[in-house]
């Protein structure tokens, strides 16, 4: 039997900055299991990147638990908790949050530069990696020297490079045009398979989603609906 990977347990996030309270998760229960490919639908508001942001890690709940490849990592400190990051997963953020300041190459370099890598062995991989991306003849621009897609497909590398257990994608094709975003879909399905990856998307998209093996929809902070996709599992066998 294929394990649970993310188990999820009535998990909350109430935000209350400057007193205005806002219930963004009511009460969520997840499983995801290992070498699924899983979207997250539902309305802008409805608490998809909070949700998205505490199975990262990047945020704690309110109330609940988030146990990721068996750790339960709402009781991990915040140091604990950059490690735990850095070693099983991959973010894809909804605004693809690339450092200014590196070429594409030193983007998708750094996350093994982290991990502590040499600055040429990095750099080798995060070449091929580009290459296979496409961007062979780019890896030298800067971000603001690439188009939309071409800097959310350095955001896709360099959420790959270190081969994170669960890749999370906040809207990871999200103003891409259908062809290019069929393109990233075909590549996450292909690491998918590869390597047993887990992949969580956000995706406004009905046709990115269908590319999943499941579809979760989400409104006002609670799963409402869940669907298997049919032809995602037809694709793979
Ligand atoms: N840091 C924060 N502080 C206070 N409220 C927040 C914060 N982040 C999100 N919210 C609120 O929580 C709710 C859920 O926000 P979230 O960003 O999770 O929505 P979403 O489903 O990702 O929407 P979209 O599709 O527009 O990206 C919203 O009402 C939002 O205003
Ligand atoms: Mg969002």
């Amino acid at each position: 039997m294929t394990k649970n990977i993310v188990v999820l347990k009535n998990v909350h996030k109430i935000y209350d900055p400057d007193g205005v309270r806002v219930h963004a998760l009511r009460g969520i229960d997840l499983e995801v299991k290992e070498g699924e490919m899983l979207a997250i639908m539902g309305p802008s508001g409805c608490g998809k990147s909070t949700l998205l942001n505490l199975l990262g890690g990047i945020d704690s709940p309110t109330q609940g638990n988030i146990v990721i490849n068996g750790i339960d990592i709402t009781t991990l400190s915040d140091g604990e908790k950059t490690t735990f990051r850095r070693d099983n997963i991959g973010y894809i953020f909804q605004l693809f949050n690339l450092l200014d300041f590196l070429t594409a190459i030193e983007n998708v370099a750094l996350p093994l530069l982290l991990q502590g890598y040499t600055m040429s062995a990095a750099m080798e991989e995060a070449k091929m990696l580009l290459r296979q991306l496409g961007l062979g003849d780019r890896i030298y621009h800067y971000p603001n020297q690439l188009s939309g897609g071409q800097a959310q497909r350095v955001a896709v590398a360099r959420a790959l490079m270190t081969h994170p257990a669960i890749i999370l994608g906040d809207e990871p094709t999200g103003d891409l045009d259908t062809t290019t975003s069929l393109d990233i879909m075909s590549l996450f399905r292909r690491i998918n398979r590869q390597n047993k990856q887990t992949l969580i998307i956000v995706t406004h998209s009905r046709t990115i989603a269908e590319k999943c093996d499941r579809i979760v929809h989400i409104e006002d902070g609670k799963i409402v609906r869940e669907e298997s996709v049919q032809s995602a599992k037809e694709e793979i066998a």
